[in-house]
């Protein structure tokens, strides 16, 4: 409690030392764009507002009396900058740009008005869902099976229309199982994206449907009866 105290206390101090802003994690995904908006609702009156990147370069420079926005050479083809809202948007992003972005207005004094962490990651890779073994009788069926996807594994198995739920993660990627009725469903995930692979269950639990059908043809059994009792009366017919 009194860390949380303590965090709350050097936040506020942070935020009244420079004006504003606590660092904001963001995540794009390579190639995306990503808009970076500043994080205090009163701008302080300022001469030059900078969004600046870790390696002190400024993006964009913006001089208020002229209205004349600056961007660097190199951010030029892939940078927009709005002059109403101050907000920056960088476009194709790539791995490279990760890293803090923090927007400055300067005036009288230096304002800290938005702080980024942004980190450009790589859409998830499919997972792969794979049967081990697979059995079934009359009223049951089991399935053995692995979902994999980079560094991550879960071995679960399916049995009486269901399996338990979980969950494995490393870093930011998430490895997710689940099952329904007619399949088991494993998820890959990170903050930008996901992707699913599925297996149906029906073609793994033959056996079981086979037995299932095969309440329909226990009822021959009272055809017979007709039969036999057919058989009684015509015998008992030909004997009278
Ligand atoms: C700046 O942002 C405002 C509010 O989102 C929007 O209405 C305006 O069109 C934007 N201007 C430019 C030049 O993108
Ligand atoms: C196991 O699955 C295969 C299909 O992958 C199926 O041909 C086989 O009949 C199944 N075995 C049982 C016992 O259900
Ligand atoms: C899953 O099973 C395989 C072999 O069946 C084993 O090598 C692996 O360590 C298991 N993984 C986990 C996470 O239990
Ligand atoms: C996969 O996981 C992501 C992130 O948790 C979620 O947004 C998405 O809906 C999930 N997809 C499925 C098919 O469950």
């Amino acid at each position: 409690m009194a860390v949380y105290y303590l965090r709350i206390f050097l936040l506020f101090l942070l935020t009244f030392k420079t004006g504003f802003s606590a660092e904001i994690s963001v995540f794009v995904q390579t190639g995306d764009s990503v808009q970076l908006d500043i994080q205090t609702q009163k701008l302080p009156e300022f001469d030059l507002l900078t969004w600046r990147n870790d390696k002190s370069e400024n993006v964009v420079k913006y001089i208020s009396e002229t209205k004349v926005v600056k961007p660097l050479n190199s951010y030029k083809d892939r940078v927009d900058f709005n002059d109403t809202t101050f907000s920056l948007t960088l476009k194709n992003m790539q791995k490279t740009d990760s890293g803090l972005y923090t927007a400055i207005a300067s005036g009288d004094s230096e304002n800290n008005i938005a702080t980024y962490r942004v980190s450009v990651i790589d859409a998830v890779e499919a997972p792969v869902l794979t049967v081990n073994s697979n059995w079934s009788s009359s009223d049951s069926c089991t399935v053995i099976f692995t979902c994999r996807a980079h560094d991550l594994m879960i071995n679960s198995s399916y049995q009486n229309n269901r399996c338990i739920a979980q969950e494995v993660t490393s870093q930011i990627n998430t490895l997710n199982l689940n099952c329904n009725e007619e399949s088991i469903i494993c998820n890959h995930s990170n903050p930008v994206s996901w992707k699913k692979d599925r297996i149906n269950i029906t073609p793994l639990c033959v056996n079981n449907k086979e037995n299932n059908s095969s309440d329909i043809k226990t009822e021959p059994p009272f055809q017979l009866w007709t039969y036999i009792l057919g058989a009684v009366c015509l015998f008992g017919g030909i004997a009278l």
